[in-house]
């Protein structure tokens, strides 16, 4: 593990060809390919190409494990917690499964969860979804979870880092409410793990979402999914596949029976191409250490905002640094048409309602910073007035 300090960010930088051409600044949604990555995804063809199906024996399984290994070192999680899933979709599914719903029949979420959250719970008649209001569209009060968690509460699904404000949710304090009233709370931790540290134990929750599209650098395809020990050994999902089953290789249609551990709550064949690029992205992570890319990040984010009210422009912010992580909203008119306008000079970053979505990450700089706020400033103001931008080389040539 690195301090933040002494890290030599321009040679992290330089493993990602990016750069060499585009001001990337949208981590939040896509995390940018590495060298390394890609060269893990070339090793997983390499494997594919010279030994066929027993690349599975010989390499493909162990590193299936070794991605699970990973998950458990980023989060603290004890052993055989962590595993593997294809989505956060499908995550949620399988653990949907794991509750019949019959004494406890609430799911509590909230309006600013991403909404394949609720989409879980809508689509099962019998259980009532609450979506818990924001009054600031910024985070969600915890009086509201206090006052909607009560005895027919079975589970509590909400985000650590919400996607449209960048507000880090205390997991810890909503985990002590709903614990105290005997619901379960889930947590997804997609817009959090590799930007800020991440302590399932400590948080005490009982399911913990994340994967590497994002803030882990590994690409689509495969998430990771955390079960607090003693629901691995107790549930049982009625979502499931044989990879869950604990003789799988027994090929027995008759008899079923878990894995001891939370492959329990696996499905089917892992996109293997997926568990390579996540396992580089997750090295490159653990290398740095979270630490001090949440050091980097909270620097990254008090230039780009400080730079941003210095040029006029409006933002919506957590009102403390400290509770921000890498995700910066501004409000604008046609957030769409900025972000196109954006990309036509080599800037991409993206929108949601109402808003355009920066998030800068380890590998950025503030002359990124500096670029975005610009461009955006000149864009914003000549909005409504159909006026085009002129890029910095334009205007020297007059
Ligand atoms: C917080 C959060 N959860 C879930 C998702 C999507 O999950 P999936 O497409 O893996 O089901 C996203 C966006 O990609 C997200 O930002």
């Amino acid at each position: 593990m690195q301090n933040a300090s002494v890290t030599d960010w321009s040679a992290l930088r330089a493993e990602f060809p990016v750069f060499e051409h585009t001001t990337y600044l949208n981590t939040c949604s896509l995390g940018a390919l590495s060298r390394q990555a890609r060269a893990a995804v070339n090793q997983f063809l390499d494997l594919w190409q010279a030994y066929g199906a027993s690349a599975w024996y010989k390499t493909w399984l162990g590193e299936v494990q070794a991605l699970r290994s990973s998950y458990q070192r980023l989060l603290n999680a004890q052993p055989g917690t962590c595993t593997i899933q294809h989505s956060i979709s499908s995550a949620l599914s399988v653990i949907a499964s794991c509750y019949d719903y019959t004494q406890r029949n609430k799911i509590i979420t909230t309006a600013l969860d991403f909404p394949t959250i609720p989409y879980q719970w809508l689509v099962k008649p019998n259980v009532e979804v609450v979506i818990l209001p924001s009054d600031d569209h910024i985070g969600i009060a915890l009086e509201r979870y206090a006052a909607a968690i009560d005895e027919r509460t079975a589970l509590v699904a909400t985000s650590h880092v919400f996607f449209t404000s960048g507000y880090i949710q205390p997991a810890a304090e909503i985990t002590k409410l709903a614990h105290a009233l005997g619901a379960h709370v889930l947590i997804d931790g997609y817009q959090a793990a590799g930007q800020i540290p991440v302590d399932v134990q400590a948080l005490d929750v009982d399911w913990y979402l994340t994967g590497g599209l994002k803030w882990l650098l590994g690409g689509p395809g495969i998430v990771e999914l955390y079960a607090r020990p003693e629901l691995v050994q107790r549930l049982q999902p009625t979502t499931t596949g044989w990879f869950a089953h604990g003789q799988q290789f027994a090929f027995d249609p008759e008899n079923w029976s878990y894995w001891s551990d939370a492959r329990r709550f696996e499905l089917g064949t892992p996109a293997v191409a997926a568990v390579y690029a996540a396992r580089a992205g997750m090295d490159l992570i653990l290398n740095i250490g979270v630490e001090a890319i949440r050091e980097r990040e909270l620097l990254l984010v008090a230039d780009l905002t400080s730079r941003a009210r210095e040029a006029g422009l409006r933002l919506k912010l957590p009102a403390n640094l400290e509770e921000h992580a890498g995700i910066v909203m501004f409000p604008v008119g046609e957030p769409s048409q900025v972000v196109r306008t954006l990309a036509e000079h080599n800037v991409i970053v993206d929108y949601r309602p109402g808003h355009v979505r920066v998030s800068p990450f380890f590998y950025n700089t503030v002359d990124e910073n500096q670029r975005v706020v610009e461009l955006l400033a000149q864009i914003v103001s000549g909005e409504g007035r159909g006026a085009r931008i002129q890029t910095k080389e334009q205007r020297t040539q007059g």
